[in-house]
């Protein structure tokens, strides 16, 4: 099979790389390795920036998520038992986040996706411009101009990179998160961020009746050791929340925490794009929200490279780099501000509560929380 760009990997980076080139009548073909309900089921994100609602609008890619996603406002900043709120539609201009489910949103870009996709392959290998795999049984090549690396942080694409050709940067935390799906009423009607002496707790939503919660935990946690009763009371003892339900816990699972980078996001004909080239810790929300920006960025540098202009394309790497950063500064910064990290001291510790009073107590902290929590620009520019 012949085509201008094989995107491997159908993700929210590969997905919506997919509906951009299409738009700009640049042909491509999706693979992944999954099957189509593994990964129209698969939990994980939740929260939308602006930027990634706005693009979504504009391509015509929005409308079940602003029916049925939840607008917010603003964020709560819980510690020493006071809640304290940030406000995002005041300290941005109106700006706001829409809370609706990673896997809901790419039911949504698979449902109107005009190029193919082919699911549950196998085998994959890139060789410069040549990408192999297996499908159905069968093996399959396709030859294309660019190989789009947009399979996550254990895909093939990076691996396919001489060891050398790039640089790793990487913090590992000493913590996880137990995430889990509740059938509760959410609590709150918007996101409560708790910092507690026992550990971070985080209480989220998917709708009116079903909630989603998060609690640090130690990295090598075993869900054997957290029966429904202790994730319960872990969750009101740090919550601190009066209006907690408790209920059929339906879904629930352990995330590391990191931070990585890989420098450059490009080598020869591949492209990296989204977890395939960095890993934001969870605390800022970020990581889909990276991956949907990275493909814009791409998609710019495709269509100006099948224009006429090639140094568009030469500057994809640096210019996403340059977001990557702002990003990861900020996730890290969000990370060591709510929880307890071991190997920090008292001193630390009454750093840490500067920092969160300040936040709380002055307009320009907040709003540089604000800022970054629904999202820097897409400005391709920058
Ligand atoms: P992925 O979503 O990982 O997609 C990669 C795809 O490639 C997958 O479908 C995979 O099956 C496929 N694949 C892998 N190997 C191959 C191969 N060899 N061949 C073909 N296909 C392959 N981010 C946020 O922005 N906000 C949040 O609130 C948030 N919360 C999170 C909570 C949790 C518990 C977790 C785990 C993550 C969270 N994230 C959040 C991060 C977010 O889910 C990821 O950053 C996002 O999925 C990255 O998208 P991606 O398309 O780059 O990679
Ligand atoms: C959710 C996930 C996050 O990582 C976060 O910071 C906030 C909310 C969520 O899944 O709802």
């Amino acid at each position: 099979m012949r085509t201008q760009v094989c995107v491997i990997g159908a993700g929210p980076a590969g997905l919506t790389l997919a509906h951009l080139l299409h738009r700009q009548g640049i042909e491509c073909v999706v693979i992944e390795a999954q099957s189509q309900a593994h990964i129209e089921s698969r939990v994980r994100a939740g929260v939308l920036e602006q930027p990634t609602v706005d693009l979504l609008t504009e391509i015509g890619l929005a409308d079940r998520l602003r029916r049925e996603g939840m607008l917010h406002h603003g964020i709560n900043l819980r510690f020493d038992g006071a809640t304290h709120r940030i406000d995002f539609a005041e300290l941005t201009g109106g700006q706001a986040i829409t809370v609706y489910a990673q896997q809901e949103l790419v039911k949504d870009l698979i449902a109107s996706l005009a190029p193919p996709i082919l699911f549950e392959v196998d085998s994959v290998r890139v060789d410069d411009t040549r990408v192999s795999f297996v499908h159905e049984g069968v093996e399959r090549t396709v030859d294309c101009d660019f190989v789009a690396g947009c399979d996550g942080f254990h895909g093939v694409s990076r691996a396919s990179i001489p060891t050398g050709a790039l640089s790793a940067y990487e913090r590992v935390y000493p913590c996880a998160w137990l995430g889990i799906l509740a059938r509760t009423k959410p609590a709150a009607e918007e996101l409560i961020y708790a910092r507690h002496p026992d550990g971070f707790a985080l209480h989220s939503m998917r709708g009116p009746t079903v909630t989603r919660q998060y609690l640090q935990v130690p990295p090598d946690t075993s869900l054997t050791d957290w029966p429904d009763d202790r994730i319960w009371a872990a969750l009101s003892r740090r919550l601190g929340e009066p209006g907690l339900e408790q209920g059929e816990i339906f879904d629930r699972g352990v995330t590391a925490l990191r931070s990585f980078v890989v420098e450059p996001m490009r080598h020869g004909s591949l492209f990296l794009v989204g977890d395939s080239a960095h890993i934001v810790p969870a605390t800022g929300a970020k990581g889909l929200n990276l991956a949907v920006a990275d493909a814009v960025a791409l998609s710019y540098g495709l269509g100006a490279h099948y224009a006429g202009t090639p140094d568009e394309l030469a500057k994809y790497s640096a210019r996403c780099l340059r977001r990557v950063w702002q990003v990861q500064h900020f996730s890290w910064w969000m990370t060591a501000l709510l929880h307890n990290l071991t190997g920090t001291d008292a001193f630390d510790e009454r750093l840490r509560h500067a920092e969160l009073d300040r936040v709380v107590a002055a307009p320009s902290a907040a709003r540089n929380l604000a800022e970054n929590y629904v999202g820097l620009p897409f400005a391709v520019g920058w």
